[in-house]
């Protein structure tokens, strides 16, 4: 299969019309979001959903998001709305946050992994909405990468993943956020935030008060969590090298990661540092790819699968400092320490 690319930035509607058009035959369509691209199908055909499963190599209990473009589209997906819903989709959407509550019948188990929770967002983004919307489906969409590899924040990154396996990959430049939708489960006594993202801990307490935060967010996930959370389980969002997180003090932590680099070196290794605004300074002569500001999160959360991406294959250890995990830190520290299997150096 030829997997053709449709620029979407400047003019959605061409694009988005075969989109939908393949999407309704029950074919596969890449399409950008604000927080990461995701590969879409027909939510409501367990077939359709079956080819993302295979495209992507994705274990079949892992399961998707569906895609819509209106709020009350919600309505015929869960089995009701209730009213925290409600106030969550009026503060957020349409943004990255995912929310989780009973299925309704028209939900096939195929798109929710056997739960009998459905997970639904409304994406914030021009070709993301006019696609469901030419589509007049809601779009079941992982993130568009080979299973394991970050997920892809350019169409390019589709393209290095998907090339021959997909028919269509819409473009819609670079994604804002770079990191996946925050997931919260309301299906839960207490609403549990599954996986942290741009919609903040911080953000969603404001709103209705009281949201956990699972155990499986900072530290490996335990077997019994693992039928809540099912993504968790996976390693994810690992590139292909060896990835160490430095904690504490960021002097200290720049002097630690100097040493254990020269170290590495002169054991012939390979290696990059991931720096930013406030650490470049101290590595000079070293190899370093700086991926934003510490005192803006949101800027290294916006970069860092690309860097990822980019260092994959190409280094044998990519060092880098830990964040302090309150706002959107704990979102960039959930991918970090996952790609580091949970490992960290004290400074
Ligand atoms: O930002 C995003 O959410 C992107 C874009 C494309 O929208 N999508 C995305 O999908 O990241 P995916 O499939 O890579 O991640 C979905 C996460 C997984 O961790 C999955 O286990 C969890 O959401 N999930 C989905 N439905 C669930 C459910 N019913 N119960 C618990 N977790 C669920
Ligand atoms: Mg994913």
């Amino acid at each position: 299969m030829t997997t053709q690319v449709i620029n979407t930035e400047h003019q959605a509607e061409n694009g988005c019309r075969l989109g939908a058009k393949l999407i309704q035959a029950g074919e596969l369509v890449a399409f950008p979001t604000e927080t990461v691209y995701g590969l879409g199908a027909n939510g409501l055909d367990s077939d359709a959903v079956n080819k993302l499963y295979e495209a992507k190599g994705r274990p079949a209990d892992n399961p998707l998001i569906l895609h819509v473009s209106k709020k009350s589209d919600v309505k015929q997906l869960w089995y009701d709305v209730p009213q925290r819903a409600k106030q969550l989709m009026d503060a957020f959407w349409p943004g990255p946050l995912t929310l989780i509550y009973q299925k309704s019948d028209i939900v096939p188990y195929k798109t929710t992994a056997g739960l009998n929770t459905v997970a639904v967002r409304m994406p914030d983004h021009k070709t993301a909405l006019t696609l469901i919307r030419a589509c007049g489906l809601p779009i079941a969409a992982p993130s568009a990468n080979i299973s394991g590899r970050p997920s892809p924040t350019t169409a390019a990154h589709v393209l290095e993943d998907m090339n021959g396996r997909i028919p269509l990959i819409l473009d819609g430049g670079p994604c804002r956020v770079g990191l996946e939708s925050t997931v919260l489960n309301l299906a839960s006594k207490v609403p549990t935030i599954l996986r942290p993202g741009g919609v903040t801990h911080e953000m969603l307490s404001n709103i209705i008060g009281d949201v956990e935060i699972a155990k499986s967010v900072l530290s490996p996930v335990e077997e019994a969590e693992s039928v809540a959370s099912p993504g968790m389980k996976y390693k994810h969002y690992a590139p292909d090298a060896q990835v160490i997180v430095v904690t504490g003090d960021i002097l200290e932590g720049a002097k630690r990661i100097s040493r254990m680099y020269n170290i590495a070196r002169v054991q012939g290794k390979s290696c990059a540092i991931l720096t930013t605004a406030q650490t470049k300074s101290y590595f000079k002569g070293k190899i370093t790819l700086e991926i934003g500001d510490m005192n803006k999160p949101e800027t290294l959360c916006a970069n860092l699968f690309s860097a990822f991406r980019q260092l994959s294959g190409k280094v044998d250890i990519i060092f880098t400092q830990s964040l302090p995990t309150d706002n959107e830190g704990l979102a960039y520290m959930n991918r970090l320490l996952r790609a580091a299997g949970f490992e960290t150096v004290k400074a």
